[in-house]
């Protein structure tokens, strides 16, 4: 069996500078948050004040009247409080919740923009993200949408909270990343890949942004904005291309369908970045980065990555082809390619 090598478990996270929560430590913090935010009070980062909310603006950072450090005041949807910003910007943003039911785990749960909340094409975007996470997400390297809904007006989905380190953001901090990690990162993207495949989706947007390597060292992908049913993917209908232009197939640009070979194109995309610490294509404006997935003229992944073990170049020249039937057919063939360098004397 391929894609049944890990059983995933969470670490806890602990705040910058702490010692490691324990379970119990982090028990005991929630309790006492949740109950001061229940009772309408905000307890200040530094000096620990409790700061009344009534009258703040929810979702924004608030100066603490005895300290003046500043404090992020929550917003309550359905079971979760979420009380710290966690990332997103297009149509909605992600936030560390915690659910005073569940008080030994963080939840990450997604609200839309306060600017568009009500335009009903965000509203429907976020609960078909939110459908298709508890769909597929029953994966050790997805994440699992485990509630959604609407409160007061306010559209919500809540998943589990992945700690560790955004791909992007570890690519950045080490320039590029070791061969056999970006191998083991790489097969872990492909079995959940594999799974969403098998539950009848495509993934759509695959980049080092929606991929986290969680404490344990697993890769875990999450963010279904652009997942589509397979039969859509390869039927497409859309009139605006969607995806990062770094990492998207020749084929959405296009207009024609995709299959599991567009996400290996966009899988060796990210696995030439990770390995190399540059996108393999770039260019100052979109569309001339876009027109490069196209162009006939391309330089050879050999030229771009000297120095690297011919295996390697092998398998990330027949991961990008641009031609779709001359990549690799299916996530299987690729895994296989990956273990066979894996194993080989290096
Ligand atoms: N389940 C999660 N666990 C931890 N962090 C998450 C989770 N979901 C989202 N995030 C954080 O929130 C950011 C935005 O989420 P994402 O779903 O990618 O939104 P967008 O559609 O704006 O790209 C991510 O880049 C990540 O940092
Ligand atoms: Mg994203």
């Amino acid at each position: 069996m391929l894609f049944s090598f890990f059983n995933r478990k969470q670490k806890s996270a602990s705040p910058e500078g702490s010692p490691p929560a324990t379970g119990r430590d982090i028990v005991q913090r929630n309790t006492l948050l949740a109950d001061a935010f229940a009772q309408g009070r905000v307890p200040c980062q530094q000096c620990k004040f409790e700061i009344p909310m009534k009258g703040l603006q929810q979702l924004r950072m608030v100066e603490c009247p005895a300290c003046k450090a500043v404090t992020f005041v929550p917003l309550q949807v359905g079971r979760f409080w979420l009380f710290e910003p966690l990332g997103g910007g297009g149509m909605g943003s992600v936030y560390r919740a915690l659910c005073s039911e569940v008080p030994d785990q963080y939840f990450a749960v997604k609200v839309l923009s306060r600017i568009e909340k009500t335009k009903p094409a965000n509203i429907h975007a976020l609960l078909n993200e939110a459908r298709i996470g508890k769909l597929i997400g029953d994966h050790p390297c997805l994440v699992k949408c485990v509630d959604s809904g609407c409160q007061n007006g306010e559209y919500y989905s809540a998943m589990e909270l992945v700690e560790g380190e955004r791909l992007d953001k570890r690519i950045d901090r080490l320039g590029r990343l070791p061969e056999l990690q970006v191998l083991q990162i790489g097969l872990h993207i492909l079995a959940a890949e594999q799974h969403i495949f098998k539950c009848g989706y495509l993934y759509r947007d695959l980049k080092p942004e929606n991929i986290i390597i969680n404490n344990d060292g697993y890769a875990i992908l999450f963010d279904y904005g652009l997942c589509k049913p397979r039969d859509e993917a390869l039927h497409p209908q859309d009139e605006f291309v969607s995806g990062s232009p770094y990492y998207l197939p020749p084929e959405r640009l296009l207009g024609k369908g995709e299959d599991a070979s567009s996400e290996i194109y966009s899988l060796g995309m990210v696995i030439y970045y990770a390995l190399s610490g540059q996108t393999y294509f770039d260019a100052d404006e979109v569309e001339a980065l876009a027109k490069r997935h196209v162009s006939k003229v391309r330089l050879s992944v050999s030229s771009k990555l000297r120095g690297f073990p011919e295996d390697l170049v092998e398998l990330l020249t027949k991961m990008i082809r641009q031609e779709p039937e001359e990549r690799f057919q299916s996530f299987h063939e690729v895994a296989r390619a990956i273990r066979a360098i894996q194993e080989s004397d290096r």
